[in-house]
């Protein structure tokens, strides 16, 4: 059930859980994040990034499909539909669209353009009771050549944005969105420990979910993550199994062309993942 009641959030940090999202990429994907979530009996969180939003024909369109499967399938688990990674505009348009979730990613202004934009921000929210994750520190990509070459976020910002009205808090911490290489130098806990104790209970994000070890994940709950982002796996996944789906049944029997029947590998293969991550973050039947 699509609910900005951030109480989950709140539960999930103060008894040491952590909350998925799983970013979303069209109808199906939607689907099988929802209703694994309901399955499972765990809240769950639709990550949506404008450039997601464009290839599914913009926010409206993402709100209303996301509305209706939420309808339709009868999901009774706190869903939020969250804009992952928004600009400045991205917000204000997913605001329009009556997301019930925003992150606002301005890491890359200064801190004080950052503080006052998350200010106006928070102004926006609070008149349609809209949650809002605000960043402090870069997060490093798989194009930084598999070093994290991002900003770890300061625990001193950190702490002055965590006296604003916000709902939770990226940070950044050594981890990286994309896959991981082996020379990686893993997350940095003195950091996130630090931050943990001086951003007034506030729920911490961790970002770039896919490649981090279960252990790092674990630890890393016990030291106030409540939301751990996850998008690559998904779409690996549903590449790869894809993939084989069509190099195995080339000769489309049954008629295997049918989309429903084309797409179905790639989403059990998501499924999959949303499982696995659901039940590693330990929020199976937290509703
Ligand atoms: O904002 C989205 C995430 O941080 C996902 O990261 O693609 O590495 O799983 P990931
Ligand atoms: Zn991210």
């Amino acid at each position: 059930m699509l609910t900005a009641n951030k109480k989950f959030l709140l539960n999930a940090y103060q008894k040491g859980y952590g909350i998925a999202q799983i970013n979303i990429n069209n109808l199906e994907w939607a689907k099988i994040v929802l209703t694994t979530a309901n399955e499972l009996k765990s809240p769950i969180i639709l990550g949506v990034s404008e450039k997601a939003a464009d290839y599914m024909g913009g926010f409206k369109t993402v709100f209303n499909m996301v509305k209706s499967l939420d309808e339709f399938y009868k999901i009774s688990v706190p869903v939020l539909l969250h804009l992952d990674h928004g600009s400045f505009e991205g917000v204000k348009q997913a605001l329009e669209a009556d997301f019930n979730s925003i992150m606002f990613s301005a890491s890359g202004y200064s801190f004080e353009q950052n503080l006052t934009k998350t200010k106006e921000i928070i102004n926006l929210c609070r008149q349609k009771n809209v949650l809002l994750e605000a960043e402090i520190g870069g997060i490093g990509k798989e194009e930084d050549d598999f070093n994290f070459q991002g900003d770890f976020s300061d625990p001193k910002q950190c702490h002055l944005m965590s006296l604003l009205d916000i709902d939770m808090l990226a940070v950044s911490i050594g981890n990286m969105h994309g896959e991981y290489s082996s020379n990686w130098n893993g997350l940095n806990f003195k950091v996130l420990e630090k931050i943990n104790k001086i951003t007034n209970k506030k729920p911490l994000v961790l970002h770039g979910g896919t490649g981090i070890p279960d252990e790092m994940i674990k630890k890393s709950i016990s030291l106030g993550i409540a939301k751990i982002n996850v998008n690559t796996a998904c779409q690996l996944a549903f590449a790869k199994a894809t993939r084989e789906h069509i190099f195995y049944n080339k000769d489309f029997n049954d008629r295997g062309f049918e989309l429903s029947k084309l797409f179905k590998p790639g989403f059990l293969a998501i499924k999959n993942i949303i499982k696995k991550k659901i039940r590693l973050f330990g929020s199976v039947n937290k509703i």
